[in-house]
């Protein structure tokens, strides 16, 4: 089987500088979520047809089995296929998908291909309450296919008819080749269209044929961004079905995004206006707040993520408490039952078993023992300004409030630190270490008062 896929329009009602088909669905270009599709029906090798906004499209989708072919200047459908001709297995028959379809299902291509046995040409078509801007099929009396009209070239009544071209097809690869050199394009806008295939197709005796997805959403093109948008919603809706037949469990439906995947174990629960990117794994039990970003983590089994909490590229163990309003970023490792508070950055950190950060901390690139407590307002300073040093803190040391750890620092074992305290060198296990101008108080003392008062 071979695969063309139809992706060097400019995709002008986008208004953007970007070529449609890297505009993104779910957080991938459209054009992936289509090459997605025709590796899922098994294709080897694809060949994608590119041209408006040049390198840009083959430079952001490198794939090995991916042939690239350049059409330029684009003067239609039909000319985009023959460009990609050379490059087709005349033995098999060719299927033609659009860059800028992006949700249509396996099970439909499928039925389609199947429609396509023995030398068919098979079109996907749809009926549509509202046809326009589509190709028109045209039927005679008995219901065969005769030809495809364009809504620029249609004539009223043509015009009328409400059962339409998805733009997907699968022909005949050695016909194919017969064909497209005999496009012309006396047409309303002076392309050679792929559409007038099948009206040769039925000149010579050719047998067409049709299928209909399931759902409409499958075949529909994105042409402008509230399109785009509208087809983000379908994808998101579906993402979201399918989790709670998982049996995941969702406050809203209509409020959660994936781009990127999402493993969840049993009776996790998910609250309002989260989205999850990358891939993400969620352990049994496991909570997530409202309006959480997520990227790229795992958290395991009965913890906790409060509300408006950030975390990329973070493991969270067990039974954790993270946020509300916590910032986990890349390197970050949680072990069991470890405590983030509110407004508490951790990054590139390892923070062992029962330890906790509850209040206004960051903590950069450190080692972090058991049962540790960092204090409110506790800062690595892990940064001089060239480079970045660690800061190690051993097991039950406990930190007082508002400390700065001037790395590369260590605190020992059941080491206390005093509040306020900027430690500069180790702090020995054990010990009370504690650095701050000694309190005094001065009797007597007037507060100074305004002149001329
Ligand atoms: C096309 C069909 C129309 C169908 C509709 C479905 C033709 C002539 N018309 O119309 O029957 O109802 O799709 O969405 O085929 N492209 C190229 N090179 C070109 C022109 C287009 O690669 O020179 C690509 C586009 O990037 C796009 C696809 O082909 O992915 C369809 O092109 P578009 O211009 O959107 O065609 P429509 O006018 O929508
Ligand atoms: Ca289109």
């Amino acid at each position: 089987m071979n695969v063309v896929i139809l992706a060097a329009g400019q995709g002008k009602r986008m208004r953007s500088d970007l070529p449609k088909v890297l505009h993104r669905l779910a957080g991938r270009p459209l054009l992936d979520h289509v090459l997605a599709a025709a590796r899922a029906i098994g294709a080897k090798k694809i060949c994608v047809v590119y041209g408006h906004g040049g390198e840009q499209v083959p430079t952001a989708l490198p794939a090995d089995d991916v042939v690239w072919v350049k059409q330029s200047p684009q003067q239609g459908t039909g000319h985009a296929v023959l460009q990609a001709l050379p490059h087709l297995d005349p033995s098999g028959p060719t299927l033609v998908l659009c860059g800028d379809v992006p949700l249509i299902r396996t099970e439909t291509l499928n039925r389609l291909i199947a429609q396509a046995a023995d030398g068919t040409l098979a079109l996907l078509t749809v009926e549509l309450a509202d046809p326009s801007g589509y190709g028109r099929i045209v039927r005679n009396a008995d219901g065969a296919i005769l030809r495809i009209v364009e809504e620029k070239d249609a004539d009223d009544a043509e015009r009328a008819l409400h059962e339409v071209n998805t733009g997907i097809l699968v022909a005949p690869t050695g016909r194919l080749a017969r064909w497209l050199p005999a496009l012309t394009s006396r047409n309303a806008q002076g392309e050679y269209y792929l559409t007038d295939i099948v009206g040769l197709a039925v000149a010579e005796g050719t047998p067409v044929s049709s299928a209909q997805p399931e759902a409409e959403w499958e075949a529909a093109g994105v042409n402008s961004r509230a399109q785009l948008a509208a087809l983000e919603r379908i994808y998101q809706g579906r993402v979201a079905e399918r989790l709670m037949e998982q049996g995941v469990g969702l406050a809203d439906p209509a409020r959660i995004d994936l781009r990127g995947e999402l493993h969840c174990g049993r009776d996790v629960f998910i609250d309002i206006n989260c989205l999850f990117e990358g891939r993400v794994e969620l352990g049994d039990g496991v909570v997530i707040g409202a309006n959480c970003v997520i990227r790229d983590c795992s958290i395991a089994a009965g913890s906790r993520i409060h509300a408006y909490s950030h975390l990329d590229a973070a493991s969270v163990g067990q039974n954790c408490s993270v946020g509300p309003y916590a910032r986990l970023r890349p390197g970050t490792v949680l072990e069991r039952e470890v405590h983030i508070g509110n407004f508490v950055e951790v990054k590139n950190s390892h923070i062992a078993d029962y330890s906790k950060a509850n209040h206004l901390s960051y903590v950069g690139d450190s080692e972090v023992g058991r049962r540790v407590n960092i204090g409110a307002g506790t800062i690595t300073c892990n940064y001089d300004g060239v480079n970045k040093h660690r800061t190690v803190i051993e097991d039950d040391a406990f930190i007082g409030s508002d400390t700065q750890l001037v790395a590369p620092v260590t605190v020992g074992r059941g080491a206390t630190l005093g509040a306020g305290t900027t430690l500069t060198g180790n702090a020995p296990p054990e010990a009370l270490t504690v650095s701050r101008t000694k309190q005094v108080t001065i009797p007597g003392w007037k507060r100074p008062v305004k002149k001329g008062a």
